[in-house]
């Protein structure tokens, strides 16, 4: 019998109504729109502004989409994974609740929380569970609501982040299509400069911490540039180099979507065309676990099957890595 891989065999998306534009930002903090473009390639990202909505709502209606385009039974899936770094609430499983509300009665299901690296290491997790052979249909969901941890009068981070979701359904092939190889990497003396330090175990909110607004997230920007570019652009050249691949072997890139200019570097280092850099950034923003699956969901129409797709991802931890895939089908 020819060896199962794990193949994407779907993919679902959601992104909020309300479009907060750089030049609504200009109005809140010192910014403009010249400097977001220029050194972000961000232009608008969405932000899911209805009370008492989290992560879970932008997972459940993403999950969603993907179940009405595929026309899939819930009840046949039997793994759901909501990679996130904005967890609807402390103690209790976002993914539970997302699996139960989309009619997946049947599956079980977890948070997996790894930063802007959270999708990533879940499409590692996915396959492995495909791989094995138990399991033929696993969602991965990579979803964030970041503006419930953004300070809209830190100028350094609120022009950054967005909210989003992307789902994507895995399957058992036997053509060899789907996940071929990974490079997954962490280094946790990167957490000073990346991290929201108040609101978790280590150290808990208190009136003043909260006056103080340490609750919320605080990036030392430059470092963790540097790091982005360095890692990914040093991880994707290993992939390829492993795999004996070219720049023209490669379809597209699929990186995570925090900074055009690290995007960029990326493709320079491995020698791709502009062309085959999958980019969206300027309409969503960083999205965290997002980014990925929302490139997937913009992308769809062009990929075909057998397309060499090349994933990368750098975030908070620091966390990151590179994946090898072979798209699965024509749309
Ligand atoms: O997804 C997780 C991983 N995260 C990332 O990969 C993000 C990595 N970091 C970055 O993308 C970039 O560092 C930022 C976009 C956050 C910042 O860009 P930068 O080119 O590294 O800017 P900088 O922090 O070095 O600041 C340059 C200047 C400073 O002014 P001076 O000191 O040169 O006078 C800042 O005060 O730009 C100023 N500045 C701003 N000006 C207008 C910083 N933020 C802003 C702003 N608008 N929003």
């Amino acid at each position: 019998m020819s060896k199962i891989t794990a193949a994407i065999t779907g993919v679902g998306a959601y992104v909020p109504e309300y479009r907060l534009t750089n030049q609504i930002l200009e109005t809140m903090v010192d910014t403009n729109d010249e400097w977001i473009t220029t050194r972000t390639g961000i232009k608008e990202r969405r932000i899911l502004k209805e009370e008492g909505k989290g992560t879970s709502f932008l997972a459940i209606k993403a999950a969603q989409d993907l179940i009405d385009k595929k026309g899939i039974d819930p009840k046949d899936i039997e793994l759901v994974i909501v990679a996130t770094a904005t967890p609807d609430m402390k103690a209790a499983s976002t993914a539970a609740f997302t699996a139960t509300h989309i009619g997946a009665i049947n599956a079980f299901s977890f948070d997996l929380e790894a930063a802007c690296s959270s999708f990533l290491f879940g499409m590692s997790v996915a396959s492995s569970y495909i791989e094995s052979g138990k399991y033929k249909n696993v969602l991965l969901i990579g979803a964030d609501k970041n503006s419930s941890f953004i300070n809209y009068k830190d100028r350094a981070t609120c022009i950054i982040f967005g909210d989003g979701a992307g789902a994507v359904l895995f399957e058992p092939n036997h053509e060899g299509l789907g996940l071929q190889d990974e490079i997954l990497r962490s280094n946790g003396e990167g957490r000073e400069f990346l991290q929201a330090t108040y609101g978790g175990s280590s150290y808990p909110i208190t009136a003043d911490t909260f006056n103080e607004g340490k609750h919320y997230v605080f990036q030392e920007g430059r470092t963790v540039f540097k790091n982005a570019v360095f890692n990914m652009a040093d991880v994707t050249e290993r992939i390829l180099e492993r795999n004996n691949l070219t720049n023209d072997d490669i379809s597209w890139l699929a990186a995570h979507q925090a900074n055009k200019r690290i995007i960029e570097a990326t493709a320079s280092r491995v020698s791709l065309e502009p062309a085959k850099v999958m980019m969206n950034i300027h309409k969503y923003g960083n999205t965290t676990s997002a980014t990925l699956p929302l490139l997937l969901h913009d992308y769809e129409s062009q990929l075909k099957k057998g397309d060499k797709i090349i994933f990368a991802a750098f975030g908070g931890g620091f966390t990151w890595g590179s994946i090898y895939l072979k798209w699965a089908y024509n749309s």
